[in-house]
This record gives C-alpha cells, sequence and structure tokens, in this order.
C-alpha cells in the first residue's frame, strides 16, 4: 500500500482555488468553518435543518443510541415537500427543475410547477391502488423522468421506494422484490443503449413470477406501436395518471420515516438493504449539494449517475431539488453516439457543474484531448468526481481539458452514508488524488485496527461521530448494521483502506473487504461466486478485483470444475452467461481461470488475498494460516 500512496502522492501538486470563485462560494474559509462545526455538531446541523421547512419542530436534535441514532428527534417533515412545494410557493414555480435528454437527442423540460404536476398526479394514482405509508414500491426504470417522479410521488405519502438499477437481471430484480415484499413494481418497457433496444417488461415478467406480494405492475410504455402489457395486473403508466388530481397533500411524517431501501453489495452472497429517513437525509443531502458544489440560483448542474444508484438518488434527486437547482440528466453513454456526447451538453445547456466518474474520465481520456477541445466549456465552474478512487493522470487530465481552472471536488461516500462525507469544497486547496478534508459536521479518520488514530500514514476509514444522513439499519437484517459499528470500537467502519498525510488530507486507496468497485459500481465477491457455484460444472470458486487501466477493478473468477467437465471456450463462455443471468452485465468476470485447487485456510475459507497477490506477482504478506 505504501508504494501507491507513493505512486499516488508523486505530483506532490497543490491546486489553489481560483480567486473569483472563493470569492463568492459559501464557505470561503475551510478551516474555520470545520472547527467551528466540529465544536459543536448538533449545532452545526441544527442550524442547516431550519433552512429547510418542517411541519412541526423537534425536540431534540439528536438521540444517539449508539449504535442507533434518531436526528430531529419527534419532528414531521417530508423531504417531497421541500424539493417541490417550497419552491412552487415561491418565485422558482416556473424555474426549470428537470431537463432530460434522451440518447437520440429528444428533449423533455420539466418547471418546478410541471414536475410537482406529475408527482402530484403519480401520488394519487398511488394511492389510488390502495398503497399506505410504510409499504415498498420497487421501481425499476430506466433513466427516465418518470424515474424521478415516482420516488418523489411515493416519498410524498411515506412509501419507501426500492429503486433497482435497471441494468440487474430478473434473479437480481426478484431477491430485491422479494426482501422488500413489495406490492408495487414500476418499469418501462424498454431502455436503450448505444441505440439499441432493452427490452426491461419481460424482466420484471421473470422476476414477478415468484413474488407473492406483487399485486400491481405499472409500465411505462416507450415503444410507439407495441403494447407490453400482458396480464391483469399490469397498468399503462400514461393510463394510471391521465384523470387524476395535480394536487396530493404530502403526509406529515415524523422525520424517522423510512424513505428507501437500496440494496448494495457488502461481503455475503446477499445484498443489503440500506435504509435512510426523510429528515436526517433530508439535511445532509441539501447541505453537501450546497457547499460542496456551491450550487446557486443560476447554475446548470449535470450529474451524470443513474438514479439506480445512491449518487443519482442524493445527488440528482433529492440533493439538486432540495436546493431549487437547475439538474441536466442524460440517458445513454459518454462515447455515443460519440466521445464529444458530455462535452456536447456541457455546450450546448451551459452547463456550470459537472459531476462524473474517474471511469467516465479514465473513458474519454482514451479518445483524446482533441473531443472537449472541440467545444466552448466556458460555462463550467465547478467539477465532481465520485465512486472509486481517481487517479492522479486522470483528474490532472479531467482538469486540462476543461480549462485549468475549475476545481474538481473528488467526493467520498457511500451508499450507507447517504451524503458525502470527504471532499474538498471549492475553497480548499486540492492534491490530485486526494478527496481531501471531512465536510462540515463530520468526524473522520485514519485508524489502525484497533481504533487508535493514526497521525500520518496508512489505516482505516472510519467515522467518529453520529451524522443525520447515516443509514438507520440494513432492513430485515439489523445484525448486519451493528457490524459497521462493531468492528472497530466506538467508530463506523466504511470498509476503506485509507492514507492521511502530514496535513490531514485523506486518500482513499480501495476497500479492506472482499467488495470489488468495477467503473465505481460495487460488486461483492462472495455473490459472484454463489453465482457461478449455482452452475452445474462447477464445484468451487473464488473471485478477486484486479486493476484494470479503465474500469478501475475487473473481477477475475477461479474456478474448480466438478468431474466429468472440461474446459472449453464454450464452457467459460458459459459460465460468463450464467452470471450475466444470476445477476446481471456489471457482475461478469472478464476472466475466469479453470484451476485445480484454491488456497484455503485450516478451517477452510479461501484466502483471496493470497490468489490476489499471486495474480498481481505481488508479495502475499502473512500466509501462516495457509493450508497448503
Ligand atoms: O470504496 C469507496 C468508494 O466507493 C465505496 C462506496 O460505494 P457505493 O456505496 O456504491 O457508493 C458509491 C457512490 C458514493 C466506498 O466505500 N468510493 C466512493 N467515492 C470514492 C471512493 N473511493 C475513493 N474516492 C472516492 N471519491
Amino acid at each position: 500500500m505504501e508504494q501507491n500512496i507513493e505512486t499516488l502522492q508523486k505530483s506532490g501538486r497543490v491546486i489553489y482555488p481560483p480567486a473569483e470563485l472563493k470569492a463568492q462560494a459559501y464557505i470561503q474559509d475551510y478551516e474555520k468553518a470545520y472547527k467551528q462545526s466540529i465544536e459543536d455538531p448538533e449545532k452545526f446541523w441544527e442550524n442547516v435543518a431550519k433552512e429547510l421547512h418542517w411541519f412541526s419542530p423537534w425536540n431534540k436534535v439528536l438521540e444517539w443510541n449508539y449504535p442507533w441514532a434518531k436526528w430531529f428527534v419527534d419532528a414531521t417533515c417530508n423531504i417531497s415537500y421541500n424539493c417541490l412545494d417550497r419552491h412552487v410557493q415561491s418565485w422558482r414555480k416556473n424555474k426549470v427543475a428537470v431537463i432530460w435528454v434522451s440518447e437520440e437527442g429528444e428533449e423533455r423540460i420539466f418547471t418546478y410547477a410541471e414536475l410537482y404536476r406529475q408527482v402530484n398526479k403519480c401520488a394519487n394514482a398511488l394511492k389510488a391502488l390502495g398503497l399506505n405509508k410504510g409499504d415498498r414500491v420497487t421501481i425499476y426504470l430506466p433513466k427516465i423522468p418518470e424515474q424521478i417522479v415516482a420516488m418523489l410521488a411515493c416519498a410524498r405519502l411515506g412509501l419507501i421506494h426500492s429503486v433497482v438499477y435497471s441494468g440487474f437481471s430478473a434473479k437480481a430484480l426478484q431477491a430485491r422484490i422479494q426482501d422488500a415484499e413489495s406490492k408495487l413494481v414500476i418499469t418501462a418497457d424498454v431502455g436503450y443503449d448505444r441505440s439499441k433496444t432493452i427490452p426491461l417488461k419481460p424482466v420484471v415478467d421473470e422476476a414477478v413470477k415468484s413474488c407473492s406480494t406483487v399485486e400491481k405492475v405499472v409500465v411505462v410504455q416507450r415503444e410507439k406501436n407495441g403494447s407490453a402489457l400482458t396480464s391483469e395486473k399490469e397498468i399503462d403508466w400514461e393510463d394510471w395518471l391521465k384523470n387524476q388530481s395535480t394536487h396530493c397533500e404530502a403526509l406529515q411524517l415524523d422525520s424517522e420515516t423510512p424513505l428507501y431501501i437500496l440494496y448494495t453489495s457488502g461481503t455475503t452472497g446477499k445484498p443489503k438493504g440500506v435504509v435512510h429517513v426523510h429528515g436526517g437525509y433530508m439535511v445532509g443531502t441539501y447541505i453537501t449539494t450546497r457547499y460542496v458544489f456551491d450550487l446557486k440560483d443560476e447554475d446548470v448542474y449535470f450529474c451524470v449517475a443513474d438514479p439506480g444508484w445512491v449518487t443519482g438518488h442524493s445527488y440528482i434527486v433529492y440533493g439538486p431539488l432540495l436546493n431549487g437547482g437547475t439538474i441536466l440528466t442524460a440517458e445513454g453513454k459518454p462515447d455515443y453516439p460519440n466521445p464529444g456526447r458530455w462535452w456536447d451538453l456541457i455546450e450546448r445547456y451551459g452547463v456550470s457543474i459537472f459531476y462524473t466518474t474517474p471511469t467516465a474520465v479514465r473513458l474519454l481520456m482514451k479518445f483524446g484531448e482533441e473531443w472537449p477541445a472541440k467545444y466552448d466549456l466556458s460555462s463550467l465552474r465547478v467539477l465532481g468526481s465520485v465512486g472509486e478512487p481517481i487517479n492522479p493522470e486522470a483528474w490532472e487530465w479531467f482538469y486540462r481539458v476543461t480549462g485549468s481552472n475549475k476545481p474538481i471536488m473528488d467526493t467520498w461516500w457511500q451508499t450507507e452514508t447517504g451524503s458525502i462525507l470527504v471532499t474538498p469544497l471549492p475553497c480548499v486547496p486540492l492534491k490530485p488524488g486526494s478527496a481531501t478534508r471531512p465536510f462540515l459536521g463530520i468526524e473522520a479518520d485514519v485508524v489502525d485496527r484497533d481504533g487508535n488514530s493514526i497521525e500520518h500514514g496508512g489505516g482505516f476509514a472510519v467515522i467518529k461521530k453520529p451524522w443525520p444522513s447515516m443509514m438507520r439499519t440494513i432492513y430485515n437484517d439489523p445484525d448486519r448494521y451493528l457490524l459497521y459499528w462493531n468492528t472497530i470500537k466506538g467508530c463506523y467502519t466504511a470498509g476503506d483502506v485509507c492514507h492521511k498525510d502530514k496535513d490531514g488530507y485523506l486518500w482513499f486507496m480501495g476497500r479492506a473487504d472482499d467488495v470489488v468497485k468495477v467503473a465505481g459500481n460495487r460488486i461483492g465477491t462472495a455473490e459472484v461466486e454463489s453465482a457461478l457455484v449455482s452452475h452445474e460444472a462447477v464445484v468451487e470458486a473464488a473471485v478477486i478485483g484486479k486493476p484494470h487501466k479503465t474500469a478501475g477493478e475487473m473481477i477475475k473468477a477461479f474456478v474448480i470444475l466438478k468431474e466429468g467437465h472440461t474446459e472449453t471456450p464454450d464452457l467459460i463462455q458459459q459460465l460468463q452467461d450464467h452470471v450475466l443471468n444470476e445477476l446481471g452485465k456489471i457482475a461478469v468476470p472478464k476472466e475466469v481461470e479453470i484451476v485445480s485447487s484454491l488456497p484455503k485456510t485450516r478451517s477452510g475459507k479461501i484466502m483471496r488475498r493470497v490468489l490476489k497477490a499471486k495474480e498481481l506477482g505481488q508479495d502475499p504478506g502473512d500466509i501462516s494460516t495457509l493450508e497448503e
């Protein structure tokens, strides 16, 4: 690890924020603001909360029953009210809330008033199905505005949404519907990817076959002449909304009311349903969007995430709308129809804040600087990166092609944290490759296994105090929640390896556990392994992450075959297709190697660390527990 750190920190370059940007930023002196916030975090968060609308106030800011937290105790609020009603009642009524662009350039624009109407109609339609507060709704949609409308409509009624990324397979979708016991699934007939049509409805059909809780399936029909409806259970989205009123009162909810479940990978084969609540999540996403990106009313904010992931939840939907921002969201890939796609959108819509991922930057780097050079990118003010470490080379490229004066906010956070926890602000001096310092009110640190703070050097990333947008539990599995707070005494353990330099800057190095980040997507090696062993030819499998030039990491699988099966290119393909079927495209191992044994401890646990070291030609470290 030390070697990696040296490579990362090699440039030693510090980039100071442009004076004009700093002069107009919300926060101009980070050190002072941070010190103040941390002296009395509850006061800091309370002051933030006061900028939002509450139907009734809290009696207490925080109730901390280690490790269970309640924020804004006994207050009532609704995040959808704060995203919509607050703005519709102000001058922002006719301000553009969302600009959506399809792959083919079709444009749909929603003012705050129009988004309010659509969300209210959808909420009334949900009510008409007899859904009640606390019921779960699974949203399996491509990146289209209905995804945002459905999320906000659920929130309005206190229904819990579970958005499932539309690249997941039927089996993965089924597991998530079953765990949440959803009564309703909202989907579309198709999605589009590089002009190819991707059928989604058949995936849902397959998934709901064994989901007895699902009463109805609503389908957004995008294809012109087709009808995707095949059973009594199914409703066309347009018909569903058609006669509904454009007003539906937002429910006054206790601030701890669950807002959503979002499934993410961990170290076991079963995904965990991370639960976030209205009050604290609203406060965290609101203020981070505001301070990190310095989001102002004049900005056009472009986040490339899909609402199927947490970045989309927090930084396409909730955070920007809470701030009354104008959001650009685009279906499709960064290199389709050509590698100028995103640069073109930035020029066309005058984007001033651009939040993207290291994988996308590395992909665009491959096509060369001539692509960004063709476009006028002068509207940009602040850039962002998320999801995985950004290597200094990609950082420098991104900085250079956008004009060498737009600071990059390398934001570190997780599905579980709800909002950004470690990040620069536009006034903070940057070091390419470092997420810099904790956000206001957040006590992040690097510690050893026993929880001792490391002055400078490598260790585990932890958060020492609760924060409002932290997850409240893992759905149906509170014990798994406890693990986050039990691994290192007294702290929330993120599962990341991190280095603290002499200036207190944090350099996130990757996961400390068996989770792989492929193109920023989180995949548990155990999930891929259990998918592989469910194939008839496989007796045992071990999966590791391996460095990849564009995607950051890729999946490699080592597989032991059952007696009677032999290695052929066809079998390898079959195994990859099998994982595709079980989990979806993002989890398919790029490399599959057939082996006759796997390194194991005497108690029979596979030592993936040893496999990885061998694969990368590194020293495997302590192997005293190795059986053979
Ligand atoms: O390893 C860290 C990495 O992504 C993990 C969280 O993944 P997920 O829950 O899918 O959320 C992704 C979007 C927030 C973390 O444990 N990670 C996220 N951001 C960064 C990062 N690693 C390094 N630098 C980052 N900026």
